[in-house]
């Protein structure tokens, strides 16, 4: 016996199809979606077809990307495509996520939704950059790949096809910026890379997924707790608005991982002797006289832990892109300790309960 199964379409696939439909009777025009390609093996181009791990990253152009995906992308958005740079995540700076962030916002102008294209290999930290320093709340979606463009059974096709769908839904409005591959979508804050080539290598343990992405179907589950702010955008917003500084204001910042019997007080004063204005020690590590010695010097230290969860603990690059944040927006420490405490504990505000 057969047993036939229907699929119950969400309110998104319902608002897309009624979208499109009237797009295409000339009433509603589809929503405005900005693709800005980055690189990174989402556009990477590989030996032979099969070679799921050896290519080149960063190749082919944004533009062609989205038109491979056409006419059945026209269904779900106006498509239109920015080729910030084509490079592997690691070969951007500071100075790059700063012009990304303009990138995004001056997109944001005109679009309604962006999605940028980057390298999984430090994606969860380009999207905590743009969580941190994008103040619209329009949605903004990141994706990749963790296959090339151009081999069999890539992800690289359906990941942008799904991240423009989930853009185009503006389901993710006021949830700040999410991490979208492999169906899956994640907040800034939470998501991190757990695998060097599985397809699932995103992940998010101590809070799970916001939702999942199926064909045209947007299913959310839950949402960061700075939507509850979604009413009052002033508060909604973090305070790092990159148009108020330079990109010569924002400080160099770096990480020290401790481990057992880490010795870590020659590294904390070359720090210090070559200007780098903060220390994010993961794990501890570094005597306290090291520091104080550091202090002296103007180097503010900021504590997490190597593990990704527990606690309000950030991942040790997400901390650093706070601290240099918090650092060229405030010269007051205790400031600065206010923003790393305020952002890294982001809950629900559940009132007299507690
Ligand atoms: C990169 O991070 O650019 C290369 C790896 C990847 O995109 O998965």
């Amino acid at each position: 016996m057969t047993t036939k199964r229907f699929a119950v379409p969400s309110l998104t696939a319902l608002a897309l199809a009624l979208a499109t439909a009237s797009s295409l009777l000339g009433q509603t025009p589809r929503p405005k979606v900005t693709v800005i390609g980055t690189g990174g093996t989402i556009a990477g181009v590989s030996e032979t077809r099969t070679s799921f791990q050896s290519y080149r990253a960063g190749q082919k152009l944004i533009q062609d990307m989205v038109d491979e995906l056409r006419p059945q992308i026209d269904e779900v958005a106006e498509v239109s495509t920015v080729q910030f740079g084509n490079r592997a995540s690691g070969g951007y700076n500071i100075p790059d996520f700063y012009d990304l962030t303009l990138a995004v916002d001056k997109a944001l102008e005109t679009a309604d939704a962006v999605v940028v294209t980057s390298g999984t290999g430090t994606m969860d930290e380009f999207v905590y950059w743009l969580e941190l320093t994008v103040r619209s709340q329009k949605p903004v979606v990141i994706t990749g790949a963790m296959r090339p463009w151009t081999v069999i059974g890539t992800d690289a096709h359906a990941n942008l096809f799904n991240a423009i769908v989930l853009a185009a839904s503006r389901e993710t409005t006021c949830l700040g910026k999410v991490l979208m591959l492999n169906d899956e979508f994640h907040a800034a804050k939470e998501v991190w890379k757990s695998d060097a080539y599985r397809l699932d290598t995103f992940i998010d343990r101590q809070v799970g997924i916001l939702g999942y992405v199926d064909e045209l179907n947007v299913r959310t589950f839950r949402a960061p707790p700075r939507i509850q702010h979604c009413d009052d955008p002033e508060r909604w917003r973090t305070p790092f608005d990159l148009t108020r500084i330079s990109k010569d204001d924002l400080p160099r910042v770096e990480v020290l991982m401790g481990y057992q019997g880490a010795r870590l007080d020659e590294a904390i004063a070359a720090f210090a002797a070559a200007g780098v204005k903060g220390i994010v020690v993961a794990g501890g590590g570094g005597s306290r006289e090291a520091r104080q010695a550091a202090e002296a010097e103007g180097v503010v230290f900021t504590a997490t832990e190597r593990f990704r969860s527990g606690g309000n603990n950030l991942m040790p690059q997400k901390a650093r892109l706070l601290l240099l944040l918090s650092l060229a927006f405030s010269k007051d420490p205790e400031q600065v300790r206010n923003w790393m405490a305020e952002f890294s504990a982001a809950e629900f505000e559940v009132g007299p309960r507690r």
